[in-house]
């Protein structure tokens, strides 16, 4: 299982089909509709209001970014244009492993494979290392995750190193995907409808397009816009906040025409901490609505879930 991507390579042209193990019917998909997202603007006047008030209506919005991207975008793209030999010496299943490369999820263990290969990596901010590319943007990550969660803390009525606090020693996540151009859109999903598990989730994208979220029973497209991260919160930050901040469901769509790169940064909290409703925020009339459990535990719980074929999981 070299991936996706080597899958259709090897065809070179000739695929016309989406094999059995990727059929994840979406025809009902309505590929015109855009989603209404708020930019936040960290330079603004009113970047703090803007903020928690994208935070509690929206759950997802644009935030532009003002760093340097495109170097982790080439080296990405480097990264998944090597040969299969090259990748392989990082293929593994294990969610935990410092650097990852695979396919899907975890396809030993999936009966049907989302349309996708991606690359893996865990960062703490002290052990950055200058030399790697991308450490910038990693570390303007963590700055701009930590100013966002001051703001956050204070839109939750608490002091403003509340979240801090309980993300601990915070991890970085960045994940970088490939989509290969895949011959009937229709019939696979690059990624399946989802929340993320960790904190804030930063998404770097080429100007492709795919990612859906959800509102009510409809998904909405998320229009790439040049500069601009898209910013949604993932289900340690639902739980802290005892559902205040919500973990929006979201999903990528392919496309027959072209291929697709995008960069996750998932800023959590530290892979030991307990992560439960903030204290102060549980009270008779809003009783704790979530348990209490390590980030590791819980992304463990998450993949397990995610094979017996339940994708939406906050508890
Ligand atoms: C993700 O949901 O983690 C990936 C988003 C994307 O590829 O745009
Ligand atoms: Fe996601």
């Amino acid at each position: 299982m070299a991936g996706i991507k080597a899958f259709v390579d090897s065809c070179n042209g000739t695929l016309d089909s989406v094999p059995d193990r990727y059929m994840m019917p979406n025809e009902a998909a309505d590929v015109s509709r855009y989603a209404v997202l708020p930019i936040v603007d960290v330079a603004s006047e009113s970047f703090e209001r803007d903020l928690v008030d994208a935070c509690t209506k929206y759950g997802m919005f644009y935030k532009n970014h003002g760093i340097h991207t495109e170097d982790v975008m080439r080296c990405a793209l480097e990264f998944f244009n090597s040969p299969s030999e090259d990748k392989m010496r990082y293929y593994t299943e294990e969610i935990f492993t410092p650097v990852r490369y695979c396919t899907s999820m975890m396809p030993s263990k999936e009966e049907k494979l989302e349309w996708h290969d991606h690359l893996q990596m865990w960062l703490k901010e002290r052990s950055i290392c200058n030399r790697d590319i991308g450490s910038e943007y990693a570390r303007n990550i963590f700055k701009l995750g930590k100013r966002m969660l001051l703001v956050m803390s204070e839109g939750l009525g608490l002091r403003s190193n509340r979240l801090l606090e309980a993300f601990a020693d915070m991890v970085l996540l960045t994940r970088a995907n490939f989509y290969p151009t895949c011959p009937n859109p229709r019939q696979a999903l690059g990624m399946e409808g989802h929340t993320d598990s960790g904190g804030l989730t930063f998404v770097l994208q080429d100007g492709v397009g795919g990612l859906q979220l959800k509102q009510g029973e409809d998904w909405y497209n998320v229009r790439p816009l040049e500069g601009m991260l898209v910013v949604n919160m993932g289900d340690q930050l639902q739980k802290l906040s005892n559902g205040r901040y919500k973990s929006i469901l979201h999903r990528v769509m392919v496309n027959s025409k072209s291929s697709r790169l995008s960069v996750g940064a998932f800023l959590g909290p530290s892979l030991d901490a307990e992560i439960s409703p903030i204290p102060e925020l549980v009270s008779q009339e809003s009783p704790a609505k979530y348990r209490s459990r390590t980030y590791r535990d819980y992304m463990h719980e998450v993949y397990t879930e995610h094979f017996s074929g339940k994708n939406v999981y906050v508890a």
